[in-house]
């Protein structure tokens, strides 16, 4: 069944070569994803050659564990590690015909690397973002061809979550929309095409359930009493597990854009800034298991 409001699959473009922005926490799992799953060459950049360095092995590793685990034969494991490579030049990319990133959540810093690598790729391209909060149009505001982008908003932990938000633009075309939803399918995610607007669907709902707990903490309320009333939900996680997950610059920054856009309707936060800058909520024991709030 054709997904809510995508177009003619045949419009797709094919992906032979993809280009990963970023190797950070999103960006090492996504890439690890594409390359098993569309068995293409994946090359990942960074600020510089450390960080692109330490991306590229974390990616190999994995590939590692999962052949450890008995997921992937010996051969798969040697393909696919293969297929992983790092640069620092942005040239690196001229055949990718899909480049996602997933950079630090500054609309600048993402308009001027989409406008750097535009430089070097073919004009059918697309040019995907992971951004969790950010208006995809603007990110793709400096381009010559604005058509070519679309969010394409992951999940962590990425192997699980079964979810990727398509974000259209009113500028994205139909061959871009149809090879991200192609893309989608072949990544075996289920993908919805949502609007531009800020948090998308998922972080609109989300923000509501982890600033209302932040805001709980800030109006008095002790972290445990959250915590331990948060347990009953049937929810995976509670407020603060998940926002360790996703980390809480992420967190703080997701709360801080939807306070920004709906100031009546979402708190930002000044516990969850002042964590994150501590780095972490919980205490975690030698193994990382958490032992409790951190006091
Ligand atoms: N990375 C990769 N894989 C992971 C993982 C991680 N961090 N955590 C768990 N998994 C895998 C495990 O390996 C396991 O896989 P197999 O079944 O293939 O072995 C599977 O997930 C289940 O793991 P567990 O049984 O250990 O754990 P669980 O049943 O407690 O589930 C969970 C773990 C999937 C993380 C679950 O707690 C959950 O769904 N949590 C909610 C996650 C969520 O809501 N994510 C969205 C965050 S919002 C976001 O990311 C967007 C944003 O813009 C901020």
């Amino acid at each position: 069944k054709r997904p809510a409001g995508a177009p003619d699959k045949a419009l797709a473009r094919k992906v032979t070569k993809v280009g990963v922005i970023g190797a950070g926490l999103m960006a090492r799992q996504f890439a690890l994803l594409f390359v098993r799953r569309l068995q293409v060459p994946v090359v990942i950049t960074d600020l510089d050659q450390g960080a692109t360095d330490a991306g590229v092995a974390a990616i190999h590793k994995e590939i590692h564990d999962l052949l450890e685990k008995g997921r992937i034969s010996p051969d798969e494991s040697n393909r696919l590690t293969a297929l992983v490579t790092g640069t620092t030049n942005k040239a690196d990319f001229a055949d990718c015909d899909w480049v996602i990133e997933a950079i630090y959540e500054e609309l600048e810093a993402k308009q001027n690397v989409f406008a750097e690598v535009e430089k070097f790729i073919s004009p059918e391209a697309v040019l995907a973002t992971n951004t969790s909060s950010l208006s995809v149009e603007q990110i793709g505001a400096k381009l010559e061809h604005p058509e070519r982008v679309v969010g394409f908003h992951f999940f962590n932990p990425v192997a699980v979550m079964p979810l990727i938000e398509v974000v259209k633009t009113p500028h994205t075309n139909d061959e871009t929309l149809s090879t991200a939803m192609v893309t989608a399918a072949s990544l075996r995610k289920n993908a919805v095409i949502t609007k531009d607007t800020p948090g998308f669907v998922v972080n609109r709902i989300l923000a509501k359930v982890l600033g209302e707990a932040m805001h709980a903490v800030d109006t008095g309320t002790p972290f445990e009493v959250v915590e331990e009333s948060t347990r009953p939900f049937g929810l995976p996680m509670t407020p603060f597990e998940l926002l360790e997950l996703v980390g809480l610059k992420v967190g703080a920054h997701v709360l801080d854009t939807h306070h920004k856009a709906f100031p009546d309707r979402f708190f930002e936060s000044t516990n969850l800034h002042r964590l994150a800058e501590l780095g972490h909520i919980f205490e975690r024991d030698s193994k990382g298991k958490a032992k409790g709030i951190d006091k």
